[in-house]
């Protein structure tokens, strides 16, 4: 075979953007006889790059693009992109036409981040019209955001208050939780999803820029999970949170349409405000997690604790991680314990299959805490057509779970995901406003 003359030459009198195509498109050529002049020719490369130059991996994925426009908002049953953040703001808007007008304006934002664009130019002499963090053109990677409305939004405008979902309400106190005040509750949730952490700070910032008239950010928590490559035969393992367990193993398929009709998706079947219908509750919550004193329990300890094997993530006695656990052939908790984790989340019986959810989680690292521990934990997200059914019933039933020795929830909130936009006509939470500008039902 003749010898490929070296790719550092060709590149060399490319711009650096095109040179990092092709690197990519070296990456792409890896499985094949290239292969080894492509890792040679790399290392070789290496010597023209700098430390701050932006990381390379997810430059394949800056294009990918999640639809806005639909019944659903997007960022709930949509694929759970890297990383993740959740902004809570209160809400500056007197009259349903203030409230009218900042929905215009947030799905504006929207549409045009999720979608990508060039930002305009101003001139100079004013501030400029997108902060930059991205470059001059700004590519979807991902991102969605989604929308959520919390109680006190309707508590605190009386045109509002009739119009208020059935099970919405102020995220109270469980047993083990020491709640924090700045970090609960809010009139508005933002959900950030996307490829990169930058994308979704460039977004957040973008709306509070051209936002500041009518939303106030209250509290923030970003997260991230793991990339795993798939495997050889292209199945894809579930990511592992901060305790090193897979998370999401047994969480119900988000691409069954007719299983998230049923568990995740508000109609007409929920006695729900019809402008609702379309939409979702989201119930938030920050969970520190005591990682310290988790990696000094024993391995046996914390399997039982949660009632799956860490590293294959196959519920106890099993072999694989989407084998299901039958807890009719174990009813003292010899194999599963009674208490374990999964067990009382989800007790697999006919009776609470209605208390199934869906979890979006992420995990996050804030730094250190006063007392030297590391600040790690997860941003627990999880979605459900009925709060009450889903995750209170959920988490009363984990109350007192011996997980709790490892876990601290300190923040978090109850929000109603508004329905989506359907066109381009269309804005999130018309029908809503429409609903607060008629007023209320009049008594008979
Ligand atoms: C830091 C806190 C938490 C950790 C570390 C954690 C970890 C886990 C792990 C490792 C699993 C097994 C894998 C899986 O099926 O995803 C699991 C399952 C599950 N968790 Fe959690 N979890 C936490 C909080 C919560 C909360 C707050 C809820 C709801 C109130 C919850 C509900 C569930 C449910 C419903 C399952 C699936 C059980 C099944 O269907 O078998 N988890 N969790």
């Amino acid at each position: 075979m003749g010898r490929k003359p070296p790719i550092e030459a060709a590149q060399t009198d490319l711009p650096k953007t095109d040179r990092r195509k092709l690197l990519l498109g070296m990456g792409v050529a890896a499985g094949s006889a290239l292969t080894s002049v492509a890792i040679a020719d790399r290392a070789s490369a290496m010597g023209d790059t700098q430390v701050t130059d932006a990381p390379a991996s997810h430059q394949a994925d800056v294009d990918q693009r999640v639809p806005f426009y639909g019944i659903h908002q997007a960022g709930i049953v949509t694929p759970r992109p890297a990383a993740g953040m959740l902004v809570s703001l209160d809400v500056i808007a007197d009259t349903p036409a203030d409230f009218d007008r900042m929905l215009r304006l947030l799905t504006q934002r929207i549409v045009f981040l999720t979608q990508g664009g060039t930002p305009p130019a101003f001139d100079p002499k004013l501030p400029p019209s997108d902060s930059g963090i991205l470059g001059p053109v700004i590519h979807p990677e991902n991102l969605t955001i989604t929308v959520g409305l919390g109680d006190s939004l309707f508590e605190t405008r009386p045109w509002l208050k009739h119009l208020k979902p059935r099970h919405l309400q102020r995220m109270a106190q469980f047993r083990n939780d020491a709640l924090v005040a700045d970090l609960c509750h809010g009139d508005i949730s933002l959900q950030f999803c996307a490829n990169t952490a930058d994308t979704n700070i460039h977004a957040l910032r973008d709306i509070l820029k051209n936002m500041p008239e009518y939303l106030v950010p209250r509290w923030k928590q970003e997260g991230r999970v793991p990339t795993i490559l798939p495997k050889p035969d292209g199945t894809v393992e579930s990511a592992r949170n901060f305790l090193g367990f897979r998370d999401g193993s047994a969480n119900p398929h988000s691409g069954n349409a007719a299983l998230m009709n049923e568990i995740v998706w508000v109609s007409e079947a929920h006695a729900e405000p019809d402008w609702a219908f379309g939409g979702t509750y989201q119930a938030v919550r920050i969970i520190r997690n005591f990682v310290e004193r988790w990696d000094r329990t024993p391995l046996a300890e914390q399997e039982r604790i949660v009632g799956r094997m860490k590293m294959s993530g196959a519920p106890m006695g099993g072999t694989a991680e989407t084998d299901v656990p039958d807890y009719s052939k174990d009813p003292d908790g010899k194999r599963t314990r009674l208490d374990a984790h999964i067990r009382l989340a989800n007790p697999r019986t006919p009776e609470t299959q209605k208390n199934l959810i869906l979890r979006r989680p992420f995990n996050y690292s804030n730094g250190i805490t006063k007392n030297g521990q590391l600040d790690q934990g997860l941003l627990f997200i999880a979605y459900q057509a009925d709060l009450e059914r889903g995750f209170i019933t959920v988490q009363t039933r984990l109350d007192g779970e011996p997980l709790e020795e490892y876990i601290k929830p300190i923040g978090g909130g109850y929000f109603f995901v508004l329905p989506g936009a359907r066109d381009a006509g269309d804005y999130l939470g018309r029908k809503l406003v429409e609903a607060a500008a008629a007023g209320p039902p009049t008594r008979s």
